[in-house]
């Protein structure tokens, strides 16, 4: 498996930091290839939980390369509190670099997207409000500020010079009155410059090097494939791509180098933010299944709203991402239900619809058609990792019976099952 990409097939938080740790264990090379601040990973090792935002998972196995590819949104001072708190927490990760491409989130994207979210109504996705949709926009008007403009004062200088001024007259016609210091941005951003001058890389070459070499690498996504903007629910997603093609892209590397691509899914569908989601539970055992789940933003700390699993979701991120395995998250979290529902399709406007679709108004009006299954024991975490560690075989047959028809309907083998937040409850089913 030399290089392999971790993509979310959901809306995010299915589970993407586990199981990029658990894979990073037979990896080389971690790359994290899209988003910012907006993701949220943990990642249990022992009795310790880790949350990152930006970076990557495998970050705990210090004898890996990590590296923060150039598809990534990058805010300096979180990246230099992140590093922090693992150093106080005795972690040292030498060998992270970052892309001198990533563009740099400045703390004028994150004022913006108060004020863009406050004004656009219906529109609004409900975002994190972490910069992430100016930052990217900026990238793509070509006035961004990326990480190699940190170590070159006249180069931000001469940047700031033309932007700041634009973003002043843009908060004002939003009617925002927050006032920006060049000087302030200047000094600040030269200062993380500074901190992170040995980490910052042309990581496509590094990336490259790693492959000619024969060695293993990690491409690891953020959020998930209803999320893309591309593929997504436009206009309620990110403003990345984290679907495979992104993996590509947001590394440096051509597609011809990827030889595997892994769909997290979690048994369960969750959303944070605002949108159509026909699968989801609006009574018993919603509420069960958050506090159970913990389905709380990571990055915000607002419930998620959850439902049950989606196959029309799958299918398509099957499709888009072209998945050869599945990782199968949080089975645990549905036991002791009687029943585990399945969404296997769609009706609106009393025709069946079997794709997901494009159309917000057409999905806001479909009606999941719900396959029922017998649903499976609550264990303890421990009788869990227990039963991991006796394999597939030990999974109770109900829950097996779940997996096997979940891969028949996607027409993608499982992988990897997780039945708990712990690295040793993964059990690993890859020929
Ligand atoms: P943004 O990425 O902060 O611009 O937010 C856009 C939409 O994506 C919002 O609905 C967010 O809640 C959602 N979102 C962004 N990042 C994540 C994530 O890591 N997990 C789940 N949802 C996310």
């Amino acid at each position: 498996m030399p290089v392999t990409v971790v993509v979310g097939t959901q809306w995010g938080d299915e589970g993407k930091g586990k199981i990029t740790d658990y894979l990073a264990e037979s990896a080389d090379v971690v790359v994290r290839y899209q988003g910012g601040t907006n993701a949220g990973h943990t990642v249990k090792v022992g009795e310790e939980v880790y949350k990152f935002q930006l970076l990557p998972s495998g970050i705990l196995r210090e004898e890996k390369t990590c590296v923060i590819g150039n598809g990534v949104v990058v805010d300096p001072g979180v990246l230099l509190r992140e590093l922090q708190d693992l150093n106080a927490r005795g972690v040292t990760p030498a060998t992270l670099r970052i892309s001198e491409r990533a563009h740099v989130i400045m703390p004028y994207h994150k004022v913006q997207d108060a004020l863009e979210e406050k004004g656009k109504g219906k529109l609004a996705a409900g975002t994190t409000m972490r910069g992430i949709g100016p930052c990217y926009t900026d990238k793509v008007a070509r006035y961004g500020i990326r990480m190699v403009d940190l170590l070159d004062a006249e180069a931000l200088t001469e940047k700031l010079d033309v932007v700041v001024p634009l973003k002043q007259r843009l908060f004002k016609s939003l009617g925002g009155d927050e006032t920006l210091s060049k000087a302030d941005l200047l000094r600040e951003h030269l200062d993380y410059g500074e901190a992170l001058r040995d980490r910052i890389a042309d990581t496509s070459v590094l990336v490259d090097d790693a492959i000619r070499a024969g060695k293993d690498v990690l491409l690891e996504g953020a959020q998930g494939t209803h999320l893309d903007i591309d593929h997504g629910v436009y206009p309620y997603g990110t403003s990345s791509n984290p679907v495979a093609g992104g993996a590509s892209v947001g590394a440096g590397i051509g597609p011809t180098r990827i030889d595997s691509v892994i769909g997290i899914v979690k048994a369960y569908t969750s959303r944070v933010g605002t949108g159509p989601f026909p699968a989801e539970l609006h009574e018993d055992p919603a509420d069960r299944i958050r506090e159970v789940g913990h389905e709380y933003g990571t990055v915000t700390g607002r419930p998620r709203r959850v439902g049950w699993l989606d196959q029309v979701m799958v299918r398509f991120s099957s499709r888009v991402n072209g998945l050869t395995g599945l990782a199968v998250t949080r089975l645990d979290v549905l036991g002791g239900l009687d029943t585990v529902k399945m969404c296997t399709g769609y009706t609106a406007d009393g025709k069946d619809v079997t794709e997901f679709p494009a159309d917000m108004r057409l999905l806001a009006r479909c009606e999941p058609v719900l396959e029922e299954h017998p649903g499976w024991p609550d264990l303890t975490e421990r009788e869990w990792v227990e039963m991991a560690g006796r394999g597939y075989g030990a999974l109770p047959e109900t829950m097996r019976a779940y997996l096997d028809r979940l891969a028949e309907a996607v027409d993608v083998p499982v992988a990897l099952i997780s039945i708990g937040p712990s690295r040793a409850a993964t059990i690993d089913v890859r020929a």
